[in-house]
């Protein structure tokens, strides 16, 4: 079931469990999500804003699944909490470089949990004037929610398990799996 992925034996006491969304199955999805976008923008392309780390796959394969040039951004945002959840320490950093001021900002994240993330985004985005902010997240992981919040696009809903794979990492390991796997104690 794992297949190529057997290299990412782990040295934390985490290991794959199980494909959980297939690469296929994603890429399919992105194409569909990339022509969402390009339907609610029209001619009027928004910034894109992902999320760095884990949104890195999502972002490149989304651009260049779209039919314009969308400009884009990168920003970092840490939060203190363990390795596998987020705290409500929040801090967001690039920002202060990206003009959005009376721009449409698209951002671009790998998955909403608890939901600080993105909500403590947002909040500073919308502090800086842009004409309009919007939310695309490859999950959503809707039973974590600790915040209200919602993304406007959403590739998949996933279940309260800890994934991996495709941008995401545990640890900083799995990353580059081009499968979402859910992982488990070995
Ligand atoms: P939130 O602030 O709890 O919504 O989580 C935001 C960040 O936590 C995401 O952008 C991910 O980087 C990370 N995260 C949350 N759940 C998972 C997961 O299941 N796998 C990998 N990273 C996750």
């Amino acid at each position: 079931m794992i297949g190529n992925a057997q290299k990412y034996t782990l040295a934390m006491n985490m290991k794959l469990e199980a494909v959980l969304i297939d690469s296929s199955v994603i890429q399919k999805r992105v194409e569909e999500l990339a022509c969402r976008v390009a339907m609610d923008y029209g001619n009027d392309p928004p910034l894109l804003l992902p999320v760095l780390t884990g949104s890195f796959m999502f972002v490149a394969d989304l651009a260049r699944k779209l039919p314009f040039d969308a400009p884009l951004h990168f920003v970092k945002v840490s939060s203190y909490g363990s390795s596998t959840t987020s705290s409500g320490n929040v801090v967001v950093s690039g920002l202060e470089r990206i003009d959005v001021s009376n721009k449409r900002i698209l951002i671009i994240e790998d998955i909403v949990d608890t939901g600080h993330t993105i909500k403590a985004l947002l909040e500073q985005i919308k502090q800086k004037g842009p004409r309009d902010v919007k939310v695309m997240s490859l999950l959503d992981k809707p039973e974590r929610r600790q915040v209200e919040v919602q993304a406007d696009y959403v590739g998949f809903v996933v279940p309260n398990k800890f994934v991996v794979g495709y941008g995401l990492d545990c640890d900083e390991h799995f990353r580059c799996l081009k499968d979402i796997y859910t992982i488990s104690e070995e």
